[in-house]
């Protein structure tokens, strides 16, 4: 049977989620502390509103091979994974040696270093497009990618994803996680600001459809016709759970978009290299104009790049767009990526990721069934969650329907139970890294267990 927030039952999940606040606070006194005294001058106790959780912030140490250990001491698997950057695990030894080396010879000349070329040639391999720069965070990715589109096309509007999430710059902070009150019909949804301080001016050029609809995608054409610059997406959703595209959606919009003279950009800051070494660009066949590309890149290292055709990347070959940053292809961030794709992201540890990840989904599977919840388990390489809900989720509007509670408790008692996974229950996933191991997922598992048992006494399994 389903589960959803109207069954008997359910009203206890309230009870059961105050009484695993209650115990994640009792085995958190240092973070307690620390956020006490670090809202006095650091503005809302934290270094990013994301690592705000509820009931509290995990104020951390450090991290070791698949672990993290919070300030307390307390150890965790961590399939958290700095949302979806640590692929590589902690400490691992190849970035270990490639950071220290490189440290010792100074770390910034804003001048490019010798691994800049070698990266640019591996990515163009891995993403089959041939022209690269680098950045610091897949939100400058994506600005670089917008900016490109436009300067490309001479065209202002872009086509943005509701619920697709492409960082904090004003021109994608646009119908991000909008609540159901706001997002207006489907045939025609709002542009829900994703965040205060974003003009309304810049919202307009925002033209919002939903995911897996090329006909939305027509009809925005359409009443757009030659004024689109390009359309973003990330082509595998990644900030609404993990929403797959149905077979044929992304050679559709690409079509679409070219018969327009719109550009294609993906935006693989989370799929990237979770989903295999290429992302979504060399699984679906399906190559984009521009790609954006970041968090898992660096190994744990801040860095990013954007990818693109010989025609759109040209412009910044003949400097008609001006891509710049005083860390661009910074030595450090560099010789961190470097590392991260030669010796980290192999073919040999990605058959380890994809078994890691198979050994987890059957055991989730296997407590799903026994206790007939109406859930699904999806997986995209080393990312996955547990989708709360009977139907596959198709689009952001289906997302909605979720119950957030489930996730919630969820995170807790997994957090509790020594895994640690991000804070956004529904909204995110599980990464796991090249040195997770069949312990790990088990204790997920385990977990697992024991959150769907507790949720069956409610009364809310068949
Ligand atoms: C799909 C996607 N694009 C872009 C970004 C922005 O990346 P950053 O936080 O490095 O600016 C994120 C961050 O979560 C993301 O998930």
């Amino acid at each position: 049977m389903s589960v959803s927030a109207t069954e008997p039952g359910l009203a206890s999940i309230d009870e059961l989620i105050g009484a695993q606040e209650q115990i994640f606070l009792r085995r958190q006194p240092r973070s307690t502390e620390l956020i006490a005294v670090a809202g006095e001058h650091l503005a809302g106790g934290a270094t990013s509103n994301w690592q705000i959780a509820q009931p509290q912030a995990v104020w951390m140490s450090h991290g070791s091979g698949s672990k993290v250990y919070d300030v307390d001491g307390t150890e965790y698997v961590d399939m958290h994974g700095g949302y979806g950057a640590s692929i590589a695990g902690h400490a691992h030894p190849a970035i270990v040696a490639a950071v220290s080396e490189r440290v010792r010879r100074g770390t910034h000349f804003a001048q490019p270093t010798e691994d800049a070329i070698w990266i640019a040639g591996e990515l163009a391999r891995r993403f089959d497009l041939p022209l690269w720069r680098f950045a610091n965070s897949g939100t400058e990715a994506t600005m670089d990618a917008v900016h490109l589109a436009r300067a490309s096309t001479g065209r202002d509007l872009i086509i943005k994803v509701e619920g697709c999430y492409h960082g904090h710059h004003d021109s994608v902070q646009v119908s991000v996680l909008p609540e159901a009150d706001e997002i207006g019909p489907r045939s025609n949804p709002n542009g829900v600001p994703g965040n205060s301080g974003i003009p309304r001016a810049i919202r307009d050029l925002v033209v919002i459809v939903p995911f897996n609809d090329p006909e939305a995608v027509a009809r925005a054409l359409r009443a757009h016709r030659s004024r689109v610059a390009a359309m973003t997406l990330e082509p595998i959703m990644m900030n609404a759970g993990i929403i797959p595209p149905a077979d044929g959606y992304l050679a559709a919009i690409r079509d679409l978009l070219h018969a327009d003279g719109a550009l294609l950009i993906y935006d693989e800051v989370k799929t990237g290299f979770t989903t295999g070494p290429g992302g979504i660009t060399a699984r679906s066949g399906v190559t984009p104009d521009l790609v954006c590309l970041a968090k898992a890149l660096g190994g744990g290292i801040s860095v990013a790049a954007i990818g693109g055709t010989r025609d759109v990347m040209g412009l910044i070959a003949d400097g008609r767009y001006e891509q710049v940053g005083t860390f661009n292809g910074n030595p450090l961030a560099m010789a961190a990526t470097r590392a991260t794709l030669s010796e980290v992201l192999t073919p040999e540890r990605y058959a380890h990721l994809d078994a890691m990840s198979a050994r987890l989904r059957d055991a989730l599977e296997a407590t799903i069934a026994q206790y007939s919840f109406a859930w699904h388990v999806v997986t995209a390489g080393a990312k996955g969650c547990v989708t709360f809900r009977p139907d596959p989720v198709l689009e952001f509007r289906d997302f909605l329907e979720i119950d957030a509670r489930l996730g919630h408790l969820h995170w807790l008692m997994q957090h509790n139970g020594g895994v640690f996974l991000p804070p956004w229950g529904k909204v995110e996933q599980w990464l796991l890294s090249v040195q997770h191991t069949s312990e790990d997922v088990d204790r997920f598992a385990t977990n697992f267990a024991r959150f769907a048992a507790v949720l069956a006494d409610t009364g809310a399994s068949s």
